[in-house]
């Protein structure tokens, strides 16, 4: 079911939105050799309770599984829920994507960000700066009056255009009162099931994933961490966003602007 959101609930995931953006500068000033996803997990979490919040992550049920913590670390071909592990040290070069939701007050918002550790070769620069392409036309395709799976195709076609690949399986969502909630906004077009329109007052986490080599991905067996299936590298970005009557609004912050 599709929440469409009202004034008050605005406020509070503009609220939520601006510690999740907080969150993830947080994480941008602490990359570096020797830290691991554990110590960003733990920054994190200690950082989003002092705001009066909540990680949205923590507890969270999918399916039978109970997640544990409060961001996901995913590392080079690690696509997304990558487990912020005390083992998982950063080393350079490396591609290192941390996902945050924060629920304040009973909104969630839900950030994602790459970060680029060290010198990673040109071609991880160009699969960095194709992604977040693919997050701001993404963003623009929520129009009011068109199709979710117009975002699907700005996510598909900015990934081809640069010789990418979108990840199949994972997708976007609606998000607010729910951390997800309907719709569902495949990366993959061959991931569309039922359509939908594009409502005013919805509220979206409009979220690419792409890799180098291949659209497939594997699910490792910690039944979390989403893999590509040829090992190559993958970027995300993340922003959660609102769709007024003009347009769409970007609720969570730019980290590299
Ligand atoms: N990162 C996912 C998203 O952006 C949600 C993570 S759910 C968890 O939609 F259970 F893995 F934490
Ligand atoms: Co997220
Ligand atoms: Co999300």
């Amino acid at each position: 079911m599709v929440i469409l959101k009202n004034d008050i609930d605005l406020m509070g995931l503009r609220e939520a939105s601006r510690i999740a953006s907080a969150a993830l500068r947080l994480v941008r000033d602490m990359i570096r050799e020797g830290v691991s996803a554990a110590d960003v997990d733990d920054a994190v979490r200690e950082f989003i309770f002092s705001q009066g919040a909540e990680p949205s992550f923590l507890n969270y049920e999918v399916e039978d599984k109970v997640y544990r913590y409060s961001t996901c670390v995913s590392i080079n071909n690690e696509i997304v829920h990558g487990l912020p592990l005390r083992s998982k040290v950063f080393r350079a070069p490396m591609l290192v994507k941390v996902d945050v939701g924060v629920n304040k007050d009973g909104f969630h918002a839900d950030t994602a960000w790459t970060f680029a550790l060290g010198d990673v070769p040109p071609r991880i620069r160009n699969l960095m700066r194709a992604t977040k392409e693919a997050l701001y036309r993404a963003i623009e395709a929520a129009r009011p009056g068109g199709r979710i799976s117009d975002i699907t195709y700005a996510i598909y076609r900015t990934a081809r255009k640069y010789g990418f690949h979108a990840a199949e399986t994972v997708t976007g969502h609606g998000v607010g009162i729910e951390l997800h909630e309907d719709p569902i906004i495949p990366n993959n077009p061959k991931d569309l099931d039922k359509d939908g329109i594009i409502k005013p007052r919805m509220t979206l986490a409009i979220e690419p994933m792409i890799n180098v080599g291949t659209e497939r991905v594997v699910t490792l067996q910690d039944g979390w961490t989403i893999v590509t299936a040829d090992g190559s590298w993958s970027a995300h970005y993340e922003h959660t966003i609102y769709v007024s009557k003009e347009g769409p609004e970007i609720l969570t912050e730019d980290i590299d602007g």
